[in-house]
C-alpha cells in the first residue's frame, strides 16, 4: 500500500470512528428544547409580552390568611420592584407610576394630577386587599388596559408580605 492508500484508509476510518460517536451520542443525550424562555427578567416585562401560557383561567390564592403572620422586611425588599415607577412616601412624587402613600382603601385611579390610563380611570371600586391581590398577582389580567407594565407577583407569599408593608405604611 502506498502511504498515500494508508493516508485516506486512516482518513476514513477516523470519519466512521467521529460519525459513530456523534450517533452513539444523540441516542444517548436526546436535545430537549425548551417550551419557555428559560431567560426571564423578574418583573419588567417587555411590551406585548402579555402571552403568557394558560394559567390566566387558575384562581389566584388569596392573602388575607397570610397577612397576620406577613413578613414585613421581606414585604420591603419585594417592595423595591416596584420602586422603578413608584413612591411610597407620604406626598412622594409620581413617578411612571402614581404615588402610592396609603393606596389601602383609596379609591381606584385617583391620586391627584396622576394621568392614569382610561383603563384605570375607569375601573371604579377601591384598592383593597383583595384587589390589590387580583392585580399585584398579573396586573393585565385584573386591569386589562392598563399601562403598568409589570409582569406581577406569583408568589402568594411576596404578595401577601409586599401588602402588609405597604398597609403598614399609613
Ligand atoms: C414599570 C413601571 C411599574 C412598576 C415596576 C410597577 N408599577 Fe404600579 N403602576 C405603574 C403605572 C404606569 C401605573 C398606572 C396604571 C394605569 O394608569 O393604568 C401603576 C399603577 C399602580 C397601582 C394603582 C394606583 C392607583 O392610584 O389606582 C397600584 C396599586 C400599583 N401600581 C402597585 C404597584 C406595586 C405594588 C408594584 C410593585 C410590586 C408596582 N406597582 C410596580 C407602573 C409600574
Amino acid at each position: 500500500m502506498s502511504s498515500f492508500n494508508i493516508f485516506s484508509m486512516a482518513f476514513l476510518l477516523a470519519l466512521v470512528v467521529i460519525k459513530g460517536a456523534d450517533l452513539v451520542a444523540d441516542g444517548l443525550v436526546h436535545p430537549v428544547f425548551l417550551e419557555k424562555n428559560v431567560y426571564v427578567v423578574e418583573g419588567v416585562e417587555a411590551s406585548g409580552g402579555d402571552q403568557e401560557p394558560a394559567d390566566s383561567g387558575s384562581e389566584i390564592e388569596p392573602v388575607e390568611p397570610l397577612l397576620a403572620s406577613a413578613n414585613l422586611e421581606n414585604g420591603q425588599k419585594v417592595a423595591k420592584k416596584c420602586l422603578q415607577c413608584h413612591t411610597f412616601e407620604k406626598g412622594g412624587k409620581a413617578k411612571t407610576g402614581p404615588n402610592l402613600w396609603g393606596i389601602v382603601d383609596k379609591a381606584v385611579g385617583t391620586v391627584e394630577g396622576y394621568a392614569y390610563s382610561k383603563a384605570m380611570k375607569e375601573h371604579g371600586g377601591k384598592w383593597t386587599y383583595a384587589t390589590l391581590n387580583d392585580y399585584l398577582y398579573k396586573p393585565r389580567q385584573a386591569v386589562p388596559g392598563t399601562k403598568m407594565s409589570f409582569a406581577g407577583l406569583k408568589k402568594t407569599q411576596d404578595r401577601a408580605d409586599l401588602i402588609a408593608y405597604i398597609s403598614s405604611l399609613k
